[in-house]
């Protein structure tokens, strides 16, 4: 097995005196998919932001290519920051509204002016916002965009570092069905393309279904639940999952009327 990328032990986490994630363990290797589920308030997004680098441990490790987060030189931070890339929501947390398309995307590139510019051109491409089909693309700033192409062009952002993992925290649950539909498709396709490992975090089962080989359950900080999607899914061991199992129609919940795709 390869070397894990990413690692936690022990990890609790917390605001002030107040914990809020308590002990997580988990282990991510190139082109892992793990999931990330449980209620609101749970502690997914703290994990998120330690995974990130964005809150320091109050206890237990972040380990990442086996040396210590806390640890890192600066030489060590750089590459792991380039590794490890977020995908927040709908974009808006990640792009600065004064910044064009092409900015955002090219700013933590390096190269000349003329290969950072074709390769904006190709990420955008890639994303599915082709500046040949959507003249103008470029220049635009977040706000004269739709969600789903901020979305995307939080995606194309994540990608020209080159990394090799994405903590993505409920990328899709700002969109609607269809473009959510899309996203989806899109991190399918990256993930399968550039090999990349991914840690999604949603309150959404059906989406981790699609995307995720295994997945964690958490509840009031803890995970309560871990293993193969499909056999969380499927045969729910703990209570909580089977809760959460029930809320959605498709994994044998109330079935609401199809949804227009
Ligand atoms: N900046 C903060 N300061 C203090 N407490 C916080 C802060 N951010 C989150 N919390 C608390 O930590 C706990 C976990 O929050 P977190 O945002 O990680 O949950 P979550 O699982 O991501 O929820 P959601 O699904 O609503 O996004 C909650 O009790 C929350 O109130
Ligand atoms: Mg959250």
């Amino acid at each position: 097995m390869s070397e894990p990328l990413l690692e936690a032990s022990g990890l609790c986490l917390a605001y002030g005196r107040t914990t809020v994630v308590h002990d997580v363990d988990l282990t991510l290797r190139e082109g892992d998919t793990l999931g990330v589920v449980g209620e609101s308030g749970s502690g997914k997004s703290t994990l998120a932001r330690a995974l990130l680098g964005l809150l320091p441990a109050a206890g237990g490790t972040v380990w990442f290519r086996g040396s210590s987060l806390a640890g890192l030189s600066r030489a060590e931070r750089r590459i792991y920051r380039s590794t490890v890339q977020p995908v927040f929501q709908d974009g808006v947390e990640t792009l600065d509204p004064r910044m064009t398309v092409a900015a955002s995307v090219a700013e933590g590139m390096r190269g000349s002016r003329r290969a950072r510019a074709a390769r904006v051109r190709e990420l955008l491409a890639d994303v599915g916002l082709d500046p040949r089909t959507l003249p103008g693309i470029e220049g635009r700033r977040p706000h004269e965009l739709s969600g789903g192409q901020r979305q995307r062009v939080g995606i194309a952002r994540a990608l020209a570092v080159e990394p090799r993992l994405l903590v993505l925290d409920e990328p899709t649950s700002a969109l609607d069905v269809t473009v959510q539909a899309r996203i989806l498709e899109l991190l399918e396709r990256l993930r399968h393309e550039h090999g990349l490992a991914m840690l999604l975090i949603t309150h959404d089962l059906a989406v981790v279904d699609r995307l995720c080989a295994e997945s964690m359950v958490m509840q009031a900080g803890r995970v309560v639940e871990r293993g193969p999607t499909r056999e969380l899914l499927t045969r729910p061991a703990h209570p909580y999952t089977e809760r959460l199992r029930a809320a959605v129609p498709q994994l044998g919940g109330p079935q609401l009327p199809a949804a227009r795709t």
